[in-house]
């Protein structure tokens, strides 16, 4: 069996054109979404990944900030442009890179994110609002995965999900809406004793953990469904080019249906992003 390609450029893309009306009717009404990104420090992939995010908030008409501050700042400086950010209705979105410099304490920045204004869904708040099966915001990452099996039509109950990773930004959100679509879920991580037991029962394995083709074809059930939330770059005498954490050469030859990695999850992420921030703004709008 070769899987079908499940197309994350492409599901972004025909969602991003399916934003445009919903931002142009904002905006027409002064309410333009605005999301103002957060970077604390020069690590390159948060770099990238904030760079991208701008410039997707840009091409689908929001309005967008980056703030970048040296790695040495004191948090309390961040705080108060926390503070300032969530008094400022021009803005519907707030953003702050993860991760954050060993002076900061990152749940006390999280949580002095406004809730409503909290597009990541990172803020303990919206945590529990997710866990209560109630969600405010979903997290970017884990939102953007739950698009692309609905787009793939798979229908989650009763299905046994595994999640690689336990992160809180993307394994236990993930958990908790697999969990809510009727899917039986099991978590492993950096210390589960036999990975493979668990990967090879899993009709959908969600890998999340940052370790390159760590998911091989051997771990996997014949028919199964692969999502690959891994986005690492190889060293330069492997070719230095990006990888997931799922082995995609020897998986698609086992499973249904894989996600790339690039062009599957990542262009997802910044999508819902967007979906959250658009989202805000109407609620802010009282549409
Ligand atoms: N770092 C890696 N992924 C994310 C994300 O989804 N949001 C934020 N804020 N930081 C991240």
């Amino acid at each position: 069996m070769t899987a079908q390609i499940l197309d994350g450029k492409a599901l972004a893309e025909e969602l991003r054109t399916s934003f445009r009306a919903r931002v142009d009717a904002l905006t027409a009404q002064g309410h333009r979404p605005g999301l103002v990104v957060i970077l604390v420090g020069e690590d390159p992939a948060s770099q990238v990944y904030v760079r991208n995010k701008v410039n997707a908030c840009e091409k689908v008409g929001l309005y967008s900030e980056k703030l970048t501050y040296p790695k040495d700042v004191a948090p309390q400086v961040v705080l108060d442009k926390i503070a300032e950010l969530n008094a400022d209705p021009k803005i519907h979105g707030i953003l702050v890179q993860l991760p954050l410099p060993s002076q900061f304490d990152a749940d006390k920045v999280l949580e002095a994110i406004a809730p409503e204004k909290d597009v990541d869904g990172f803020h303990a708040e919206n945590v529990g609002a997710l866990m209560q099966g109630n969600p405010r915001f979903i997290p970017c990452t884990p939102y953007g995965v739950m698009k692309m099996l609905e787009k793939g039509g798979v229908d989650l109950g009763g299905k046994e999900a595994v999640v690689v990773g336990r992160s809180n930004i993307v394994g236990k959100p993930m958990a908790m809406l697999l969990l809510a679509q009727g899917a039986t879920v099991t978590v492993c991580h950096s210390r589960t004793a036999d990975l493979k037991f668990h990967t090879s029962r899993a009709d959908v394995l969600v890998a999340a953990v940052g370790r390159p083709k760590m998911i091989t074809g051997d771990m996997i059930k014949p028919g199964a469904v692969v999502i690959d939330v891994g986005i690492n770059r190889l060293p330069p005498e492997q070719g230095g080019k990006l990888c997931g954490d799922v082995d995609f050469d020897s998986c698609k030859e086992v499973a249904s249906l894989i996600t790339p990695v690039p062009g599957g999850v990542g262009p997802m992420t910044i999508t819902m992003l967007l979906a959250n921030t658009i989202e805000a703004a109407e609620r802010k709008a009282g549409l």
